[in-house]
């Protein structure tokens, strides 16, 4: 694995690649890398002759600094990780290198209210700090197929609508959620979380599927207020249980007059904001 820090090294390296006529895909991060993270590399790495890794902690999208701060860096194993799957390049570049003194690297779209709700609602500025990193990114990377995870529904949704508004020639493939064997999603955050805490946080996943097995009973409203009966243990705090449209991230007042419905959630597990979703009809 060819380790990059520099945007204008890493660019000569896929012009090179390119000219050869490989195809490259792109997985970004910021780094603590776990088994979700490794399935985009694995997807990436079916899908596309060259794969890049990022790792860069993007500060523009911390809406409080110390989770920035809180972050965890943990690269000499993330790079033992990415060496193992297979990947070719990892970008690690620095904060000045992405957003280099006096270059504005400001994306205007209009997102349409999809980053105000569920977690724009919570975290001012985040979905901003997200298309910023993700555009500049691009633009330095230049993949054929950018890979993201189900895991972020709000995240990667919002980006697919910056590629679709700037017409950015590159395709989004979207991969499944990985979980831990008692059905929590991975996420770099899950290894600061307090053991008696974690032994519970199942319940997240337990109530969403709850939902599923639910749903022709409820209506969407009254499946969002159990769930959140379901998630209040000691130790939990739920900020919000959406069911809503897939499409436009708004929510729903009924299941039958949707095609595409996913739920979503963010809970706080001890001192750890934890989210996950469930598509519940697609
Ligand atoms: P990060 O949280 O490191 O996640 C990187 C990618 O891994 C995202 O696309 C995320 O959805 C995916 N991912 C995380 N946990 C997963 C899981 N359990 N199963 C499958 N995929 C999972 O998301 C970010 O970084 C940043 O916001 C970023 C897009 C890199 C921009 O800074």
């Amino acid at each position: 694995m060819k380790r990059k820090i520099k945007v204008s090294t890493l660019q000569k390296a896929i012009t090179k690649e390119h000219n050869k006529g490989k195809s490259v895909g792109f997985v970004p991060t910021m780094g603590a890398l776990h088994e979700g993270h490794m399935s985009l590399i694995k997807m990436a790495r079916e899908q596309c002759d060259v794969v890049v890794c990022s790792i860069f902690v993007n500060p523009t999208q911390f809406n409080e600094k110390s989770d920035l701060k809180k972050y965890p860096r943990t690269l000499k194993q993330d790079m033992a990780m990415l060496i193992e799957e297979g990947t070719d390049y990892l970008f690690h570049p620095s904060v000045d290198e992405i957003y280099p003194d006096g270059e504005d690297i400001s994306v205007e779209i209009d997102l349409n209210g999809l980053d105000r709700q569920m977690e724009g609602a919570f975290r001012p500025g985040h979905f901003e700090g997200v298309v910023q990193v993700v555009h500049r990114l691009l633009d330095i990377v230049k993949p054929d197929k950018l890979f993201m995870g189900q895991k972020d529904f709000q995240q990667f949704t919002i980006i697919q609508n910056m590629i679709d508004q700037l017409k950015m020639p590159v395709d989004l493939v979207v991969c499944p959620i990985m979980r831990e064997e008692d059905g929590l999603a991975m996420s770099s955050r899950n290894r600061r979380l307090d053991p008696d805490i974690r032994k519970k946080a199942g319940i997240l996943n337990k109530s969403l599927k709850w939902i599923k097995k639910n749903m022709d009973e409820l209506t969407p409203a009254q499946a969002s207020k159990e769930a959140i009966n379901k998630m209040t243990i000691p130790g939990f705090k739920p900020e919000y249980v959406t069911i809503i449209n897939g499409k436009t991230l708004k929510p729903i007042r009924s299941f039958e007059s949707h095609d595409y419905v996913v739920v979503c959630t963010a809970v706080w597990a001890g001192e750890v904001r934890l989210i996950d979703n469930l598509i519940l009809k697609k």
